[in-house]
């Protein structure tokens, strides 16, 4: 059993909701308990310059391993432009302070899902790793691609990128290593009605758990306005 030690800073604290998990690493899709209930939220249209500048905070050597090359901000930019949130699906994971700590891509390659496959592809603030976000994002896009039909998951990852391999394998994927990169895929077992329900509240708790944080973002700009007004110096303006 794996333990997540409570850290009184904003990142973990904010993200996690829950607890318990079990590692495995059979060939098969691993469907592991959750030992941390993350707040995984779909992203649409409106969360693209979150998107923008979560990429452009990675570092070269991250965005080495992201894109399998050191893309730069231009290249970052023609990626994000061209991000296709009807098609494909994006995962985030913000913080408290509504900043996307991690994210995932999954593209489908296929004109349709069903019975098609998906491209895999994750990112995770420097800040905020080593909490089980990136394998949390990996299982989401699992379920998620499982509920659309596809049959087969690929992750493309460079081989020296232990982080990711581990992330794959545990949760069942084969990879086949072909010099400097590593081609990994995951046979998805049909979608079941707890497959399905689980999707539906996990998406359905993460976006409350965002809209939350949304107020409370607006409450505390709020307060912090008063507060400049009541202060002694009684210098402060108006909020209104
Ligand atoms: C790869 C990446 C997404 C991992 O994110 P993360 O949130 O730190 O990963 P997790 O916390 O879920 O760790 C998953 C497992 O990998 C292990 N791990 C994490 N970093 C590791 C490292 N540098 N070396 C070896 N293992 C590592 C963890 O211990 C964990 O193993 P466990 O389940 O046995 O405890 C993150 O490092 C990242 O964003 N890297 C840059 C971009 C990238 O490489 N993307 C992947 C290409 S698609």
């Amino acid at each position: 059993m794996k333990q997540f030690t409570p850290t009184p800073d904003d990142d973990a604290a904010d993200a996690r909701l829950g607890l318990g998990a079990q590692a495995s690493g059979s060939q098969e899709l691993v469907v592991r308990k959750p030992d941390l209930m993350v707040p995984i939220r779909s992203l649409g249209e409106n969360h693209r310059d979150r998107i923008r500048a979560h990429l452009k905070a990675l570092n070269d050597h991250d965005r080495y391993f992201r894109f399998g090359f050191t893309a730069n901000d231009e290249q970052i930019d023609r990626y994000v432009d061209g991000l296709n949130f009807e098609r494909d699906e994006i995962f985030g994971i913000y913080n408290r302070r509504l900043k996307l700590i991690a994210m995932a891509h999954l593209a489908y390659t296929g004109e349709t899902r069903a019975g098609g496959s998906s491209e895999f592809g994750v990112s995770v603030l420097a800040q905020a790793r080593c909490r089980g976000y990136g394998a949390r994002l990996f299982e989401r896009a699992v379920m998620h691609a499982r509920n659309e039909g596809v049959h087969t998951m690929y992750v493309h990852v460079l081989s020296e990128n232990a982080a990711m391999l581990k992330i794959a394998r545990s949760a069942g994927a084969t990879f086949v290593r072909d010099g400097p990169e590593s081609e990994g895929h995951l046979n998805l077992p049909p979608a079941t009605i707890n497959s399905q329900l689980t999707e539906m509240v996990e998406e359905q708790l993460a976006q409350a758990n965002y809209r939350i944080k949304v107020q409370a973002k607006q409450l505390l700009k709020r307060l912090g306005r008063f507060q400049a007004w009541w202060r002694p110096s009684g210098h402060g303006a108006h909020p209104d």
